[in-house]
C-alpha cells in the first residue's frame, strides 16, 4: 500500500480527481488525433493501437479491482493502461514500424512525450512518478530493481494488462490471416519458419524470449508462453486460463519433443499458480 502522505494528498484533491483524469483522457485523444495518418496502412495500425490502449486500460482496471485496491488507485491503473503505449503513435508516424529494434524504444518515447506535455502536472508527485515509470518500463525486459514500491506495484499491473491484450491481438491476427496484410503486427516474421533454438532456450530458462530471437510465428508463440512466467496478479492467470489463450498459443507451435516439454513446463507452472 502507498504511504500516508500520498493518501492525505489524494483526499485533499479528491473532488478534483475526476476532472484531472478526464483532462488526461482528452490529452490522449488529442495526441492520438495529431498522429492520425491519411496513409491507409498506418491509419489501420494506429486504430489497432488505440483499441489496444483502451482494452489494456480495461484489463488494468479489472486487475486492480480484483486486488481490491482503493477506487482512486483503480482510476490510476486504468489511466496507466490508456497511456502505456502512447509512444507507439509517434513511433509509427516517424519510423513506419512498431519494431523498437529498428526505430526507438517506444516505452522511452511515451515517457518523454507524456512528461514533456505537462499533462500529469495536476496530479500529486507520487502519482506522476507511478504513471511515468509505468509507461517507461512497461516493455522493459525486466522490472528495474531500484523503483519505489508503488511504482513497482503498478508496473507489474501494466505489464500483465498489456500481455493479456497482446494475446488477443496475436490470436485475432493469426486467426483472420491479417498477418499477411499487416505483417507489422508480428514484426514481419516468417509465418511458416521453424523454431529458433535460442528462443526455445530462453523459454526453457523461464526468461522472457527476446525480440531479437523471434524469427518465425512459432517463436512468437514461444515468446507468449514465456510471458506466463512474467505474470504477476491472480486475475491475469485466471484470465489466461478462462479464455483459452493457452490453447491458442499451442496452436501455432510445432509438436516436436523439445517444444512439447517446454509447453508441459508452462502448463505445470500455470496450474501451480492457480492452485496457490
Ligand atoms: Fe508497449
Amino acid at each position: 500500500m502507498l504511504s500516508i502522505p500520498y493518501r492525505k494528498k489524494t483526499q485533499l484533491i479528491g473532488e478534483k480527481m475526476e476532472t484531472i483524469f478526464k483532462d488526461i483522457r482528452k490529452w490522449f485523444n488529442d495526441y492520438y488525433n495529431s498522429c492520425v495518418s491519411t496513409d491507409g496502412k498506418k491509419y489501420n495500425l494506429l486504430i489497432l493501437k488505440l483499441e489496444h490502449s483502451i482494452k489494456v486500460g480495461n484489463h488494468a482496471k479489472a486487475i486492480s479491482e480484483d486486488e481490491e485496491w482503493p477506487a482512486f488507485e483503480v482510476d490510476v491503473a486504468e489511466t496507466l493502461g490508456l497511456l502505456h503505449d502512447v509512444g507507439r503513435f509517434s513511433q509509427l508516424v516517424e519510423f513506419g514500424t512498431f519494431s523498437d529494434a529498428y526505430s526507438i524504444n517506444h516505452g522511452e518515447r511515451g515517457y518523454s512525450d507524456v512528461r514533456s506535455s505537462g499533462v500529469l502536472q495536476q496530479l500529486p508527485q507520487e502519482i506522476q512518478t507511478i504513471l511515468l515509470n509505468g509507461i517507461r518500463f512497461h516493455n522493459a525486459r525486466r522490472i528495474p530493481d531500484d523503483l519505489d514500491k508503488a511504482s513497482t506495484r503498478f508496473l507489474k499491473l501494466i505489464r500483465d494488462a498489456d500481455k493479456l491484450d497482446i494475446f488477443r491481438i496475436i490470436h485475432k491476427a493469426v486467426h483472420q490471416k491479417s498477418t499477411e496484410r499487416q505483417p507489422e503486427i508480428i514484426l514481419h516474421v516468417d509465418i511458416n519458419g521453424p523454431v529458433n533454438p535460442a528462443a526455445l532456450s530462453e523459454l526453457e530458462n523461464r526468461q522472457n524470449v527476446s525480440y531479437r530471437n523471434i524469427k518465425s510465428l512459432a517463436d512468437f508463440g514461444l515468446m507468449q508462453l514465456s510471458w506466463i512466467y512474467d505474470l504477476n496478479y491472480r486475475y491475469s492467470f485466471k484470465y489466461f486460463s478462462d479464455h483459452g489463450i493457452f490453447a491458442n498459443i499451442i496452436d501455432i507451435l510445432p509438436s516436436n519433443p523439445d517444444v512439447m516439454n517446454a509447453i508441459d513446463a508452462v502448463a505445470n507452472y500455470l496450474s501451480s499458480k492457480q492452485s496457490a
